[in-house]
């Protein structure tokens, strides 16, 4: 991956870090973001310390003007073109449909998609005008199966899946290719946070029956991102233990 550089949101902690870590060494010049500049700055510190090359951009995903914003300091601190974009950054919500405040709704979806569909509109076409790029979107279990209290998550993800196909049609005929990783239960920060003691009980319902280490999912999300997977597009690749294989 030498000579390209990447944008993996959220990569100060769990999946996105363990990609960024993983494409640094590989030769990519990252460009971390997240909203914690401490954890930015010591992901940019273990990189460097590692002899990669790698920024940190604080960015709070919620809008429109945000995912642009970001585009544009990415881009600049890429050195002026960005040959992957690591749409990774999500929040999830639990809890029944009923008793669901509006706010949170609004959160969930304004992070885990409307972020990613204004990444995609600011970055894509200057990927598209040099003629290639890969966007790979982090999708979730919770998108095809009725997981109990994830409607809301699952929802936004779900769409966020179908961009996944619309953009590998719009963006394909220039050379951009884009796929998404659907990743089972993985042991992150947010996710010991948010699910404790059901991230186990979630892991023990597939196949292969244990929790997923980020490095398993960074792993097929630089797969995607790489040129190796030049002939793959519209894909979505569950890393998720076999749980809905069954
Ligand atoms: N872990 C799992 O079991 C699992 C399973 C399926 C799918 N996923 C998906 O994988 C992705 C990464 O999750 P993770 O488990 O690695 O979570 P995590 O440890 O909580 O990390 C989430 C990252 O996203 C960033 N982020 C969250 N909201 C943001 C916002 N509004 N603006 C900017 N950055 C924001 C966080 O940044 P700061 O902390 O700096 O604010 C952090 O870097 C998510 O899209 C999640 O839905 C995870």
């Amino acid at each position: 991956m030498k000579s390209k550089t990447a944008l993996i949101t959220g990569s100060t902690s769990g999946i996105g870090r363990a990609t960024a870590l993983m494409l640094a060494r590989r030769g990519a010049r990252v460009v971390i973001s997240g909203r914690d500049a401490r954890r930015g700055a010591a992901i940019v510190e273990q990189i460097r310390d590692e002899g990669g090359e790698a920024q940190f951009i604080r960015a709070e995903l919620r809008d429109a003007q945000s995912a642009a914003d970001l585009a544009n300091e990415a881009t600049e601190a890429a050195g002026g073109s960005l040959d992957i974009l690591v749409n990774n950054a999500g929040m999830g919500s639990g809890g029944p449909t009923a008793g669901t405040e509006e706010s949170t709704f609004d959160a969930v979806m304004a992070t885990n998609l409307k972020a990613p569909f204004y990444l995609v509109a600011n970055i894509a076409p200057a990927m598209a005008a040099r003629g290639g790029g890969a966007i790979v979107n982090v999708s979730t279990l919770a998108a095809g199966l009725a997981l109990p209290g994830l409607a809301v998550y699952g929802a936004s993800k779900a769409a966020l899946d179908l961009l996944t196909k619309s953009w590998a049609a719009e963006f394909g005929p220039a050379g951009v290719r884009v796929n998404s990783v659907s990743p089972g239960p993985t042991r992150t920060p947010g996710a010991e946070e948010g699910l404790g003691e059901a991230l186990e009980q979630l892991a023990a319902q597939a196949p292969l029956g244990f929790v997923a280490h980020p490095d398993d999912i960074a792993a097929a999300i630089t797969f995607l991102a790489s040129d190796e997977a030049r002939f793959v597009t519209g894909a979505m690749l569950d890393v998720n233990g076999g749980r809905t294989a069954v």
